[in-house]
């Protein structure tokens, strides 16, 4: 996800911003690392979508995904459910046009639509499923947010929401250099991104994040989490490889921050010069120690469903 803050909460995912006001990253910008990482993590995607198409009564004819980014998972939708129509919304063009590309080369039929969120989701229209991957904590009001996409669905659609899971594991405890523990240290400054990225969004509400209680909230029912292990054993392949390293590089920008916020006097997270040093000798190409060329390097993480259905009429 990057802002790219991972999330700790399970943020295993690259973040970034260009909308709306007093959001400070660029998600156009990390184009190429989402798509990465939506092609990493497909197993559990398409496990996921595997439990919606044996739900008894579902046959979608109308599917959004919201906050589909470059529509790798708005692509597997499509593959899976081909009688459907499929809409990637995004309020990145930039993504919506990697989504297209994508399907096009995929040869799955979906549409894109760009749609600024919270306002943008009342105009969606009904649909039999909807799916939104780690894209509703970027909304200030989450529960306001999942109230509207509850209100999108028709009688007995199921609303499908990626939130949550485990941070991502990919090294060593000890590297053979530097200080050990440097991932969790990462998640810990991360974590304290994430919080602070919520605060600063427009309408932030805070609230229990306990996502089927939000889901049973917004009116639905059959409320329920499944999560998915993405386990892929050293030696890591080549394009899970490269993600690890741009995930690797976006860590090494955004934790490097100021050491204080003049604003509100507060610790800004960031990592110590020794980490970074880590973090420089990890990301160096020529290093046999690098994580071009180590061959320890593996990728573990967990990432959580939460289902829920509008009942039927
Ligand atoms: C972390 S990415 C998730 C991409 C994909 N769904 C996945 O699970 O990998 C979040 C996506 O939400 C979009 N997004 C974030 N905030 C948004 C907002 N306020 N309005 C519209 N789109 C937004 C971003 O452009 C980005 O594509």
């Amino acid at each position: 996800m990057a802002q790219a803050h991972t999330h700790t909460q399970a943020h295993g995912h690259a973040h970034g911003h260009a909308h709306g006001p007093g959001t400070e990253f660029d998600w156009a910008a990390l184009a190429e690392l989402l798509e990465l990482e939506g092609e990493t993590h497909s197993p559990y995607v398409r496990q996921a979508i595997g439990e919606l198409a044996d739900l008894p009564g579902l046959n979608p004819r109308r599917i959004l995904d919201i906050g589909s980014g470059p529509g790798v998972a708005a692509c597997s939708l499509a593959a899976a459910f081909p009688q459907a129509e499929v809409t990637a919304v995004d309020g990145t063009p930039e993504l919506l046009a990697r989504a297209a590309e994508r399907a096009e080369r995929l040869g799955v039929r979906l549409r894109t639509e760009q749609a600024e969120f919270p306002a943008g989701l009342a105009g969606l229209g009904s649909a039999d499923l909807i799916w939104s991957g780690q894209a509703v904590h970027h909304v200030g009001d989450q529960q306001g947010a999942l109230d509207q996409l509850a209100g999108l669905l028709a009688p007995g659609g199921v609303l499908a929401v990626v939130e949550g899971g485990l941070p991502l594991r990919s090294l060593p405890r000890d590297l053979g250099f530097g200080r050990p523990g440097l991932l969790e240290r990462m998640d810990a400054a991360q974590a304290a991104r994430f919080s602070r990225m919520r605060a600063e969004l427009p309408g932030s509400v805070a609230l229990v994040e306990d996502w089927p209680a939000m889901l049973r909230a917004a009116g639905l029912t059959e409320a329920r989490s499944r999560t998915f292990l993405i386990d892929l054993p050293a030696p890591l392949a080549a394009g899970p490889r490269r993600w690890v390293r741009s995930m690797l590089e976006r860590y090494r920008e955004v934790l490097a921050g100021p050491p204080e916020d003049p604003q509100t006097s507060q610790s800004a997270p960031g990592l110590t010069a020794e980490d970074r040093a880590t973090l420089d000798r990890l990301l160096d190409p020529a290093d046999p120690a690098g994580v071009d060329r180590r061959p320890d390097l593996f990728l573990l993480t967990a990432k959580t469903v939460h289902f829920a259905r509008r009942a039927a009429d």
